[in-house]
């Protein structure tokens, strides 16, 4: 029972990735990495899923619901700085749970990573062929509604129905072009995700610098919307289910952390790129939100464009940015999608390297250097759910994920601080243990707001992921087989 809770000590990690042929090319530095953060955190969360929130539950208030996610992001982000500090490899919060909290909750995290990048790419990518289907539109091109929608859609009253579509063909094709550019290489990569950084920022510039002249102050008020009567519609536990559900919109800035095999000085530098981008991204989305709901009712921001809808409900004066803000928002995601696809193969890489997973899976390609075989295997898998499911169902699921990882992360603090007070890491958490509690009490309110649906796919894909680590990756342990090893030895010795 206890090899369940068997701890890697952090040495022993490090060590572990000495060598061998599964090494990752260091060519990032601070620019890079904060830019990979931006590249991942500004996307589907503040450009769609911010209006649609505003409209259903929090109303103007939207913006409290981002101050408590950043809140809560930022309590999460110091712990996740001092593990990157520290444990600087490709893993993230699956490499630090495993040297504190121990295999099972190790793999546990890697499951729910799996929403968080695998997943996430997928929401995003439907996000993206929302925004491509309206802009081509507006040129005057129709993209046939029976492969550019989900085919199955879900509503409380109605459970699971069929939407008439055949697939989300878009949101198809942009999963397999990033997951191709993946195979190729990271450095080509990192240099495209800067491009698109600064046009996706020149946009938010452009958005808030122009807009700001077109809010009415009647469109904030009522700043809070009284409550429908119902928990989570408006009124203060709407800026709570509100803040559970924009909560997407900062999932990323740890996407930092899974490049650390790849950061040429990751213990300065991953604090860096991890409470940077959280910190700029924070700053721009309270004011998106914030002129977003000044300059249209609230209750218009319903569609699957609430930026562009916005610009065009101010009037001609500001309509003129829409077609610039489409074109951003597509690169903008675009290098959302590249990101979390190569977050994922990352993780995977870890997993194989402790014997969780098959070997295969952290095989490195021998020209390109990349984890060729688990980038493929993410890109198929991602384009089926972008191709099959709505982003709402997507959305919360990653949410719910990420959100138990972030959890995890916080408590791995205290544990590591308990086990390991002799290690110094480059970045150390601030006032421990108050910030990982106060940031796991955070994270706690936000998972309790998220609808009882998402919570029952939660646990199913929970009960998938203890059937995999029960029937396949507790036997194939590396650390598990070394230590019955050691015994045996102790055993024939005697
Ligand atoms: N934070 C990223 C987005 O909003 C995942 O698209």
């Amino acid at each position: 029972m206890h090899r369940l809770f068997s701890r890697k000590s952090p040495q022993q990690i490090m060590s572990d990735t000495d060598g061998g042929s599964h090494q990752l090319k260091r060519v990032l530095g601070p620019v890079n990495l904060v830019s990979l953060g931006i590249g991942v955190v500004i996307g589907a969360g503040i450009f769609v899923l911010t209006g649609q929130a505003a409209a259903s539950y929090a109303g103007p208030a939207i913006v409290l619901s981002f101050i408590i996610s950043a809140i809560g992001c930022a309590l999460a982000g110091l712990c996740y700085a001092e593990f990157a500090s520290m444990i600087p490899l490709s893993g993230s919060a699956y490499t630090y749970a495993y040297a504190t909290l121990g295999e099972l909750f190790a793999w546990i995290i890697g499951w729910e990573l799996v929403l968080e990048y695998l997943l996430g790419a997928s929401t995003v990518a439907v996000g993206w062929s929302g925004y491509v289907v309206g802009f081509l539109k507006d040129l005057g091109i129709t993209i046939p509604a029976a492969i550019a929608h989900a085919p199955l859609a879900y509503s409380v009253g109605h459970g699971w129905h069929a939407t008439g579509a055949l697939f989300n063909g878009p949101a198809i094709f942009i999963v397999g072009l990033m997951s191709t550019l993946l195979v190729i290489g990271i450095h080509e990569s990192a240099k495209f995700n800067s491009i698109i950084v600064f046009i996706k920022l020149t946009v938010i510039f452009l958005f808030v610098v122009f807009g700001i002249f077109y809010v009415k102050y009647v469109n904030w008020v009522p700043f809070i919307p009284p409550n429908t009567g119902h928990w989570g519609y408006f009124g203060w536990s709407g800026i709570l289910r509100g803040s559970s559900v924009i909560f997407f919109a900062y999932i990323g800035f740890d996407a930092v952390s899974t490049a650390a095999q790849e950061a040429k000085n990751p213990k300065r530098d991953m604090p860096i790129g991890i409470l940077g981008s959280l910190a700029i991204c924070s700053i721009l989305f309270i004011l998106v939100a914030g002129i977003m709901t000044g300059i249209a009712k609230y209750s218009t921001l319903t569609g699957d464009a609430p930026l562009a809808d916005a610009v065009t409900a101010a009037g001609p004066g500001l309509s003129w940015l829409r077609p610039f803000i489409n074109i951003g928002i597509i690169g903008g995601l675009s290098s959302v999608i590249l990101v979390l696809l190569m977050g994922q193969p990352r993780i995977f890489f870890s997993m194989a390297r402790d014997g969780l997973l098959p070997m295969s899976f952290a095989r490195v390609h021998p020209k390109f250097k990349t984890p060729y075989i688990t980038t493929i295997l993410t890109g198929i898998v991602a384009s089926v759910m972008a191709g099959l499911f709505p982003i709402s169902i997507l959305g919360l699921m990653v949410n719910i994920g990420t959100l138990f990882a972030f959890l995890i992360v916080c408590i791995s603090i205290l544990f590591l601080r308990y086990h390991h007070p002799e290690l110094k890491p480059a970045f150390r958490t601030p006032w421990v243990p108050f910030v990982p509690i106060l940031g796991a009490v955070v994270i706690v309110m936000q998972m309790l707001a998220l609808p009882g649906d998402t919570w029952i796919r939660f646990l199913v894909w929970n009960i998938i992921g203890l059937a995999v680590y029960f029937g396949y990756s507790r036997h194939h342990s590396r650390l598990r087989t070394a230590e019955q090893g050691i015994v045996a030895g102790r055993r024939s010795d005697a």
